[in-house]
């Protein structure tokens, strides 16, 4: 059975990183759960450096608390998508935007690797103390809301945003411990990385 796991992004995989985004380039696909890297792709230290505060900041109405993983495949280390985790939401996000915003690498979509991604990022959310989470997508994005409720999320709202995303969206809510132990099918597709957890 194929296993992935999270992997906290460092130096040793810039020319990986950079390839990543530009795979999303090549194929004009929508780039999420990056943390941004797309606007450091010619300072990939600098997004290290982004990345560290990210994760120690304190909330605020601009930013909450982040942190940013390569979900990486462990055949060949390949990274295959990336999450942005916010560890806990602000008035912005509580409306629009929720707790994550992840990515598959377009050569690799369709294969569950996103549903992979999602329970390790509800592992993620659970050793933070996150209990229910808040995502979001756009209606016309199947693949993102239905990862969400192959993990159990529940829809809770659709209707049409003229602020952000100006079109449809659907609010889904996530138990986490729910998600977790309603899925332990997930266990044998991950592998746990210190010190991820
Ligand atoms: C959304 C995204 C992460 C999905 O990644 P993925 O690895 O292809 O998704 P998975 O293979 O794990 O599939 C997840 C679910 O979506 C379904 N799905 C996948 N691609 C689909 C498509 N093109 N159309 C409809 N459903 C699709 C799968 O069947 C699966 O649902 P199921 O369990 O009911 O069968 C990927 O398309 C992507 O990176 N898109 C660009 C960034 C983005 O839109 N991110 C989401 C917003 S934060």
């Amino acid at each position: 059975m194929e296993k992935l796991y999270f992997e906290i992004p460092g130096i040793a995989r810039k020319e990986d990183a950079i390839d990543y985004i530009r795979e999303f380039y090549e194929y004009q696909s929508d780039i999420n759960g990056s943390g941004g890297l797309h606007h450091f792709t010619d300072n990939y230290e600098s997004w290290l450096g982004k990345l560290e505060q990210d994760y120690t900041r304190e909330p605020s109405e601009e930013k909450v608390p982040a942190r940013t993983f390569f979900l990486v495949r462990d055949t060949d280390r390949r990274i295959v998508g990336m999450i942005n985790i916010r560890l806990c939401l602000n008035e912005r996000l509580s409306r629009y935007g929720g707790h994550m915003g992840y990515s598959i690498r377009p050569t690799e979509r369709g294969k569950g690797y996103n549903k992979i991604n999602l329970y390790l990022g509800l592992k993620v959310c659970d050793a933070h103390g996150i209990d229910k989470v808040f995502m979001d997508a756009d209606l016309d994005n199947p693949a993102s809301w239905k990862t969400m409720e192959a993990l159990g999320g529940i829809r809770i709202r659709e209707y049409y945003d003229d602020i952000y995303a100006h079109c449809t969206v659907v609010d889904y809510n996530i138990d986490v411990k729910k998600a977790l132990k309603e899925h332990p099918e997930f266990e044998d597709m991950i592998r746990l990385v210190d010190p991820v957890f």
